[in-house]
């Protein structure tokens, strides 16, 4: 995908200012994480992945990662866009999503903090407290304010693709920690904190 990304940018984009260069940062900053470093840190159960879910997930994110790459290898923004609200409103929300992410990803991982543990634990702590899943819920805002700072329909159109994918998986995670854990906290919801 990162290289996907880089190529729709530099080989069949056309535009170059300031702006088309943040939003491919941005973009890169995410895969270059998701691609390489979570990987490399996650402790997963299992090495491997089926086949469905990496070919489920493959082919719309070709798709979505062409229109976003170009969108912004051909969208011309003008200097003063960033001061726009719509860029100062979205980058914030895409940096506290991003830190959210990050921070509930490592806060999974640190369950397993005894070498070769492979179980399942109840987390707690920060979002943790008012979600099952800020890690899905981080990325959701990350994306949410890419579609703010882009305000583009290929943005639009990722984060509902985004969000098809995390309110069925934090709905059936959330389900599974209160079967599982009899004193799971009740008070706690699967994606949206106080609503879902
Ligand atoms: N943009 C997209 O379309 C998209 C789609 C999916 C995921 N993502 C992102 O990819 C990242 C990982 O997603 P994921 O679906 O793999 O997350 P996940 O199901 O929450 O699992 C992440 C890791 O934490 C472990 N884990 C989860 N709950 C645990 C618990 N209660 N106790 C101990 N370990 C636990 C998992 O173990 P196991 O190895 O045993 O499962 C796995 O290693 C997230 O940041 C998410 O936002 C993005």
């Amino acid at each position: 995908m990162l290289w996907l990304m880089y190529f729709v940018f530099f080989l069949y984009g056309s535009v170059r200012g300031p702006l088309n260069f943040v939003f491919l940062a941005m973009f890169l900053i995410h895969y270059l994480h998701r691609g390489i470093i979570h990987p490399l840190t996650m402790r997963y159960s299992s090495a491997t992945v089926s086949l469905g879910i990496t070919l489920g997930g493959f082919f719309p994110n070709c798709i979505y990662h062409f229109i976003n790459a170009d969108f912004i290898s051909n969208a011309i923004f003008d200097v003063d866009y960033f001061y726009d609200p719509r860029f100062i409103l979205g980058s914030l929300l895409f940096i506290v999503g991003y830190i959210t992410n990050r921070w509930a990803d490592l806060k999974l991982r640190g369950l397993r903090n005894v070498q070769g543990t492979a179980g399942y634990y109840i987390p707690y702590g920060g979002m943790f407290e008012v979600v099952s899943c800020p890690n899905y819920l981080g990325e959701l805002v990350q994306w949410v304010g890419w579609t703010l700072v882009t305000w583009s329909l290929a943005g639009l159109v990722w984060t509902m693709f985004c969000a098809a994918t995390f309110i069925p998986r934090s709905y059936h995670n959330h389900r599974w920690y209160k079967q599982q854990f009899e004193l799971y906290p009740l008070n706690r919801k699967a994606l949206i904190p106080f609503i879902f």
